[in-house]
């Protein structure tokens, strides 16, 4: 199957670890990813479509792109391709603070209309001391660097099975939500986990959350042996006991964002890991297995 990449780079972006961490899951019978952000890491699924799959995200903003992207994917692209103006940015960017997902408990609740103003918020900058903004400049946000129709109809096309949920990483690792019961004996469920790394990290959000990595881990760590799933956990080396059974990939990246940070080399994108659990398959391209 052809992989895609995320229509926007994303704070904390899985696009480079994507090919390691399927090679680590397999094919498997159901995905389910709790902290989705730009989906770079179900967008880069080698494998045939999964039977079922399952994304979240905590932002309203996001869960409702997703949600948008799939229920009315033309108001988005029209409002995200829509002319810059620095006007109309301001104007956009003021509905968007007031604004939130009426009901993120429906799957089918969606507000295409403020997907497409915060898309379109997102991939467009103001470069500090130009006072004109424009698609891709290297200012502060989220920007768009390959945006094209056709790359983003192939991303209509994928996300059309998966269901998106708005909330809490923990209500998506259930046994009702890894679908348990349905599965039969054998199949496999893989759960990606890329929670915000943590205060103290340099790492932030626009939903301000804060430390959960290690409610992430403690949760990883118990049901790791399970032996009908496939664990992978992102974030930095941080001297972490390993279970036993457990290994760790070292990734690489570019640095993503940290790269803005023209002080000093940016030391993060050495300390990218991805902890992996005992049923993972143990064949990843790493360039450190410990
Ligand atoms: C590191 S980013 C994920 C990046 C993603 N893997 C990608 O490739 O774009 C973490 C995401 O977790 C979301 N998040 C923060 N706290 C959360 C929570 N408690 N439950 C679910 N999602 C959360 C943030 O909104 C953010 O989109």
């Amino acid at each position: 199957m052809n992989t895609l990449t995320p229509i926007f780079p994303y704070f904390g972006g899985k696009r480079r670890a994507a090919p390691q961490i399927w090679e680590l899951f397999g094919q498997v019978d159901r995905y389910v990813e709790p902290f989705f952000g730009s989906g770079a890491v179900l967008l880069g699924n080698p494998y045939d479509p999964h039977p079922s799959e399952l994304v979240n995200d905590l932002s309203h903003h996001v869960a409702n792109l997703w949600r948008s992207i799939k229920k009315d994917p033309e108001t988005v692209w029209d409002l995200t391709t829509a002319p810059c103006s620095d006007v109309e940015l301001r104007g956009r960017m003021r509905l968007l603070n007031e604004w939130s997902l009426p009901d993120p408990e429906n799957l089918d609740s969606c507000d295409p209309y403020m997907a497409g103003l915060w898309l379109y918020c997102s991939c467009v900058a103001i470069k500090w001391g130009d006072p004109w903004i424009r698609r891709m400049d290297p200012g502060v946000g989220v920007k768009a660097v390959t945006y094209s129709k056709g790359k983003f109809d192939a991303l209509v096309d994928r996300m059309a099975r998966v269901q998106v949920m708005c909330g809490d990483w923990k209500r998506c690792v259930t046994p009702a939500a890894r679908f348990d019961h349905v599965r039969g004996d054998g199949a496999l469920c893989a759960v990606f986990l890329d929670p915000p790394y943590g205060v103290g990290n340099g790492v932030e959000y626009e939903d301000g959350s804060g430390d959960i990595a290690s409610e992430v881990w403690e949760w990883a760590v118990a049901n790791g042996n399970d032996p009908k799933l496939r664990i992978v956990v992102a974030g930095y080396e941080d001297g972490r006991e390993l279970p036993e059974g457990w290994t760790i990939v070292q990734w690489n990246t570019n640095g993503g964002y940290g790269n803005q940070r023209k002080t000093k080399d940016n030391d993060n994108r050495l300390k990218e890991r991805l902890w992996c659990s005992p049923h993972c398959l143990n064949n990843a391209n790493s360039s450190v297995f410990f």
